[in-house]
């Protein structure tokens, strides 16, 4: 079938109280892998590219890949834009096919952050792409900073409820102490922030930098209204690590498929892990 819109799977995530898997992709085999682990959970999914990707594998690559991935499939497939900076970029994307943007201007004050997500927002409703936004800072493991720093970063409630009235956006990710990358401890959620967010904001939540972060925090996350979990670095994990081990055991392989194949055959183990915990197995 033909790529889906995000909107339309977070409606359904939100009637059913479970989350849709967004997993990060950046060649091929990963594409594959989200697609394979997708059909053998019979789940929902999303496939997102990052600027990063799109620069690694040109963005005729990434949508030709998930169109051919979506026609093929026997579940409901998304493409959407993770992290999209600018204006420009949204748009490119939305040209291309993409079924949803996201327009990341959590690093603007809040006025402008508001206009950028409503120029994008404009476009895109006209032509059927859903939009997400950020709204607080989700950051990264490696960044430098205090506690004190981080619970600045953190998402406002009140100015996700004002955010939310004057964008009317179809998702909105919230920062309440996920970060990106590897964690060097565990991290610790905000349950009371979302919660607070959640009752005061009616879209479908957002979790960034999920990886690394337990199932039963992830599982009460989604009991308080997250409905698109983002996945990227427990894939590159598994694939990169799988491909360390076959190298090292057999430093004279030199057919790639040997090496990619096992790679992506640990992308696929882990996504559909992911997919139980989120509650989307059986969704499609
Ligand atoms: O949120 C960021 C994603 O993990 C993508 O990372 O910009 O290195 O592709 P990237
Ligand atoms: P992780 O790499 O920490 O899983 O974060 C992924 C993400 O939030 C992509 O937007
Ligand atoms: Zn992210």
């Amino acid at each position: 079938m033909a790529l889906v819109t995000v909107s339309e799977l977070l409606q359904k995530a939100e009637e059913g109280n479970y989350a849709v898997g967004a997993f990060n992709c950046n060649n091929m085999e990963i594409v594959q892998a989200i697609i394979a682990a997708a059909e053998a959970e019979n789940a929902p999914v999303i496939i997102q590219a990052s600027q990063g990707a799109i620069k690694y594998a040109g963005l005729e690559w990434i949508t030709g890949m998930a169109k051919l991935a979506a026609e093929q499939a026997s579940v409901p497939v998304a493409l959407h834009l993770d992290h999209g900076t600018s204006f420009e970029q949204c748009i490119k994307c939305v040209r291309a096919g993409f079924t949803s943007v996201m327009f990341d201007g959590s690093k603007l004050p809040l006025d402008e952050n508001i206009a950028e997500t409503n120029r994008v927002l404009a476009v895109a409703r006209a032509v059927g792409v859903s939009v997400e936004a950020e709204l607080g800072k989700i950051g990264g493991t490696e960044d430098d900073i205090t506690v004190d720093e981080r619970e600045a970063m953190m998402t406002d409630p009140q100015e996700a409820k004002e955010f939310v009235e004057r964008t009317n956006v179809d998702a909105l990710a919230v920062a309440i102490g996920t970060a990106h990358g590897q964690y060097k401890g565990e991290p610790k959620l905000d349950f009371e922030r979302l919660e607070k967010i959640k009752s005061l904001v009616k879209i479908p939540i957002v979790l960034h930098g999920s990886s690394g972060v337990p199932d039963e925090a992830i599982k009460k996350a989604i009991s308080l209204g997250v409905r698109k979990v983002n996945i990227d670095t427990n894939i590159r994990e598994a694939f990169t690590n799988t491909m360390r081990k076959i190298l090292d055991e057999k430093p004279n392989e030199i057919d790639p498929r040997k090496v990619l194949g096992p790679a992506r055959e640990a992308a696929v183990e882990i996504i559909r892990e992911k997919i139980r915990v989120f509650g989307s197995s059986g969704k499609a």
